[in-house]
């Protein structure tokens, strides 16, 4: 047992990877990325998708939330304009937006970590285009300064306790 545990441990951490999250409108970003699933079009994956039912329910607390959970950027996306099944929703997504982006420079965090994009349920094409884009964009500008401290000292997010405590008593009853 002692063995597993050391081979266990001295695994390398693998090397950073951009961590972005998505937060798409369920009538048309979230079609568009099921579009570009079923249509077997290649894009990197290196995201996490919330489907929202409209953009315009994306309020400044999600975004930030996430950027405090350890996502690198988050993109935001709704329905064009005229498309909108609530009419207004991404409308009132733009004000929030821009409420989030002014916030997001107060904080000192990279604008280019934010972003806001139209994608319809027929644009899978378009869908991984702006995956592809933004994951490259934020592989650019590196780990999200909010996690980097964390990240130095080799903190695991999805570190659990009671792992940990499992192992030291396993330590303990082998020595
Ligand atoms: S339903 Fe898609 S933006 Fe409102």
């Amino acid at each position: 047992m002692t063995t597993v545990i050391a081979a266990r441990d001295s695994v390398a951490p693998a090397p950073w990877e951009p961590r972005i999250v998505v937060f798409a409108c369920n009538w048309c970003s979230y079609a568009g990325a099921d579009t570009a699933g079923v249509s077997r079009i290649q894009h990197q994956p290196n995201f996490r998708m919330i489907r929202v039912m409209c953009s315009g329910r994306i309020q400044p607390g999600f975004v930030f939330r996430a950027f405090e959970k350890g996502a690198d950027g988050v993109l935001v996306s709704g329905c064009h304009f005229g498309d909108c099944h609530y009419i207004f929703g991404n409308e009132r997504a733009v004000e929030q937006f821009e409420k989030t982006m002014r916030v997001v420079k107060l904080l000192g965090i990279d604008e280019g970590r934010l972003r806001l994009e139209w994608i319809s349920a027929a644009e899978g094409v378009r869908f991984a285009q702006v995956i592809d884009e933004f994951t490259d964009q934020i592989r650019a500008l590196g780990p999200s300064p909010l996690m980097v401290v964390d990240r130095e000292v080799g903190a695991d997010p999805e570190a659990d306790p009671e792992v940990d405590r499992e192992k030291e008593m396993l330590r303990c009853s082998s020595s």
